[in-house]
């Protein structure tokens, strides 16, 4: 049996047609139903619908074998114990730092402030603001992080930004790109020597559905 960890959302939406071009169609819509580990046209392949943070997490510790994961979630992670043996070039979006409209981002940056910044990707921002030579203090936030720079709780975010409507809709403006992100195939280091009849030509299937 091959498992494969997905989350609910837009990678879900447009992996599914991947995976139809690779012979795997769910039995249920995934977005849908209450279950969470949902059978699909091939008797040997599962998927298991997780939160997008977690899918590594499955795949690392061989709970699942396969996954798809957003890269910003993956560097957040670390990749440890984790193939990525394919960028799938779907839920493409970038990372970026942002801030109020009003905010004097690069006049505080030169002038070494020390800035607030709230995100939910503490390590990436860590590291981009430590590589920068920006002092920061980080917020740990879930979701929203829009709402940080408007009520003052922080000076600026790190966040996805994909149409860009959202910064737009709260007078935010993206300052900065981080990385330019899209959801990549992972595979569990253990399964993938393992299970060698299956996963490379699944591999070689997604890699074709890809192009
Ligand atoms: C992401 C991100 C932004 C929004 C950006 O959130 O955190 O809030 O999308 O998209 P836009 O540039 O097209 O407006 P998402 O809706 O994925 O929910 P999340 O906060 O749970 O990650």
């Amino acid at each position: 049996m091959l498992s494969i960890a997905l989350s609910k959302g837009r990678i879900l939406e447009e992996t599914l047609p991947l995976l139809k071009a690779a012979g795997i169609v769910a039995a249920e819509d995934p977005e849908t139903s209450r279950k969470l580990i949902i059978p699909t046209s091939r008797a040997d392949v599962r998927l298991i619908i997780v939160r997008a943070t977690d899918v590594p997490t499955y795949v690392q510790y061989g709970a699942a074998d396969l996954g798809i994961a957003g890269g910003d979630i993956l560097t957040e992670h670390g990749g440890n114990g984790l193939y990525q043996p394919l960028d799938l070039k779907i839920a493409r979006c970038r990372l970026m730092v942002a801030v109020r409209k009003d905010f004097a981002y690069e006049q505080a940056v030169q002038s070494g402030a020390r800035l607030r910044v709230a995100t939910k990707y503490l390590q990436t921002a860590r590291e981009h603001f430590a590589a920068k030579g920006v002092h920061v203090d980080l917020i740990k936030l879930y979701g929203s992080m829009e709402l940080a720079p408007l009520t003052g709780l922080a000076d600026a975010i790190v966040d996805l930004v994909s149409t860009g409507n959202t910064l737009k809709a709260n007078n935010l403006v993206a300052v900065e790109e981080i990385a330019e992100i899209s959801a990549r195939l992972i595979v569990n280091q253990a399964a993938f020597k393992l299970k060698r009849d299956v996963i490379p030509p699944l591999l070689d299937d997604l890699r074709r559905a890809v192009k």
